[in-house]
């Protein structure tokens, strides 16, 4: 695997890949990898001739009072985990190589409405972050193809209108969410909990499961439900950021013709945001 810091030096590596006509795939990552990320990574083999994975822990997408300089960094495991997974290429750009003029007086990607709801109204200015720095990332290894996982299924909703938006030339594919043994969904930020957080984590996803039979067994009392499933995490411990019913492509409200939801949380255990959601087909 070739380790790559500087873009300039990535836009070359893969120009030469592309003169020879090969596929490229590309996983953008915060690092502290898990197998959730190695997930991404094992589908882009399979969809590629060379995979790209990108570690950069992007302060554009975190807020002020937020974890930027606590978040885990791992660079000697992730490093291991990816020539194990075959990775082609690892670039992974200190913050002044992305940032050279720094953030301040930045151009910005936002895609309105979908980045101001659920997550976005929680963290005001995370999903212009997120926008702006995949837009780059993107811009410096001009995948065919850049994968995300369904875990952060509001970011992966942001980055393919962004795609369809800008017209940018690649396919972005989403993938399931990997899970532990007892359902809580993998994440970097699950080790912010302490044991005994850790024994309450699962209850995200089993209230999610729980509102998602309700709404299987013919429930369409959607806002009810909402309420039902926050007040369910609340009295495990958690304080919740929201449950919400959404469309899964519009995030908007559910209509008469939505066939496909998404149930959606953010709920906080000390300092761990777990953020989840589950999908259901109705037909
Ligand atoms: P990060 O949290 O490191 O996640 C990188 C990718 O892995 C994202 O697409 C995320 O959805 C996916 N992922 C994380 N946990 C997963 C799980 N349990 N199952 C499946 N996929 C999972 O998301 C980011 O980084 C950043 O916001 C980024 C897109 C890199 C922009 O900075």
């Amino acid at each position: 695997m070739e380790i790559i810091a500087r873009s300039d030096q990535v836009i070359q590596r893969v120009g030469q890949w592309r003169q020879q006509g090969l596929k490229v795939a590309l996983v953008p990552t915060m690092g502290n990898l898990h197998a959730g990320h190695t997930s991404l990574v094992d589908r882009a083999r399979e969809c590629a001739d060379r995979v790209v994975v990108s570690i950069f822990v992007n302060p554009l997408q975190f807020g002020p009072s937020e974890d930027f300089q606590a978040y885990p960094r791992t660079p000697q495991e992730d490093h291991a985990l990816l020539e194990q997974f075959k990775v082609d290429l690892l670039f992974a750009p200190e913050v002044s190589d992305l940032y050279p003029y720094g953030m301040q007086g930045h151009t910005q990607v936002k895609v309105p409405e979908l980045s101001d709801v659920l997550c976005g109204a929680v963290r005001p200015g995370h999903f212009v972050g997120v926008a702006t720095v995949v837009a780059k990332l993107f811009n410096v290894v001009q995948p065919d193809l850049a994968l995300f996982g369904e875990k952060d299924f509001q970011q992966l909703a942001v980055i393919k209108r962004m795609v369809m938006d800008l017209c940018m030339p690649l396919r972005v594919l989403g993938m399931p969410t990997v899970r532990e043994v007892d359902g809580l969904a993998m994440s970097s930020r699950n080790r912010y909990m302490n044991a005994q957080q850790r024994t309450l984590a699962p209850n995200v996803y089993r209230v999610l499961t729980e509102i998602k039979q309700e709404v299987l067994r013919g429930r369409r009392d959607y806002a009810a439900l909402e309420q039902v499933g926050f007040q369910r995490l609340q009295h495990v411990g958690f304080e919740t950021d929201y449950v919400a019913i959404r469309d899964a492509d519009s995030l908007g409200a559910p209509c008469e013709s939505s066939c496909r939801l998404v149930i959606l949380t953010a709920a906080r255990l000390g300092r761990a945001r777990l953020i989840d959601n589950v999908l259901i087909e109705l037909n």
